[in-house]
């Protein structure tokens, strides 16, 4: 018998929404977690490029390269036999053309084996979608607050709070939809506008600061696991304070090698 396991697919993502079975995604970014996150239940794991801030140190996903996502969507590969894993198209891969974003897309499928990729951005990468989708890549589309163009914002606010903006991120979602994308994350919108568009597209809506009615939800581990300390945003919720843990225990570490302590004979060798 085989000892294969079968892995999460689009095919799956959209028997869930007709089933009005919420699908459960969260961000990893290496290979431990991304099997701990798997052993969790998760269905599917974004190797965000949120990863600028999480793993690299960054403020913003901005100096993200693609040589750092393809890294990291590697090792969660290689951390996962079940849960679909998507990458994160970077800052900047997908305004080169979409010959050159497809050139890219397939990178993350052929170089780090992940099984779709994700594009921040609505109607103005419809064409980008299409022709991705065409070629055989899974790709997840990603509207409301875009994290790249935090810069040209100038922060971070909820989108689609006016009736203008609102009904342009609906026509984004539609887009995308129409574009063959298998999925729409609904990034810092209005639940009204969750709802909304969970309501109408065809594919799943995966919120993150979009309210209760998106098909899934996704966050950042980090978030989730009290890891980033610095602020807890709005969107999210603590499960663990893995930040105060690790701090206890490397502290209890320190302790007891200044105290000698620790090695003790327990670790020691003849
Ligand atoms: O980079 C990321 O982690 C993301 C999610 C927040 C959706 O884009």
């Amino acid at each position: 018998m085989s000892d294969q396991v079968r892995k999460i697919g689009v095919r799956d993502l959209h028997r869930r929404k007709a089933a009005g079975e919420r699908i459960v995604a969260v961000t990893a970014y290496d290979a431990q977690m991304a099997r701990l996150v798997e052993a969790a239940g998760v269905d599917l794991i974004l190797v965000g490029d949120s990863l600028g801030m999480t793993m690299l140190g960054y403020r913003t996903t901005i100096p993200v390269t693609m040589e750092d996502c393809l890294r990291h969507t590697a090792a969660v590969v290689r951390g996962t036999k079940r849960a679909m894993v998507v990458g994160d198209m970077p800052f900047l891969t997908c305004h080169l053309g979409p010959e050159e974003a497809l050139r890219q897309a397939a990178r993350f499928l052929q170089e780090a084996g992940a099984d779709g990729v994700k594009v921040e951005g609505g109607q103005a990468m419809a064409g980008t979608v299409r022709r991705m989708v065409q070629a055989g890549i899974p790709v997840m589309g990603h509207v409301g607050l875009l994290p790249q163009a935090v810069l040209a914002e100038g922060g971070y606010r909820v989108h689609g709070r006016t009736a203008d903006e609102a009904d342009a991120i609906f026509a984004d979602a539609q887009a995308l939809a129409e574009a063959g994308a298998f999925a729409v994350v609904l990034e810092g919108v209005t639940q009204e506008l969750g709802r909304r568009i969970t309501a109408d597209l065809p594919v799943p809506t995966i919120g993150i600061g979009a309210g209760p009615f998106c098909d899934g939800e996704i966050q950042v581990l980090h978030d989730l696991l009290g890891l980033f300390e610095d602020f807890v945003p709005k969107h999210t919720k603590r499960y663990a304070e893995l930040g105060v843990a690790v701090r206890q225990a490397i502290g209890a570490y320190c302790d007891e090698v200044r105290a000698r302590r620790f090695p003790g004979e327990e670790q020691s060798f003849t």
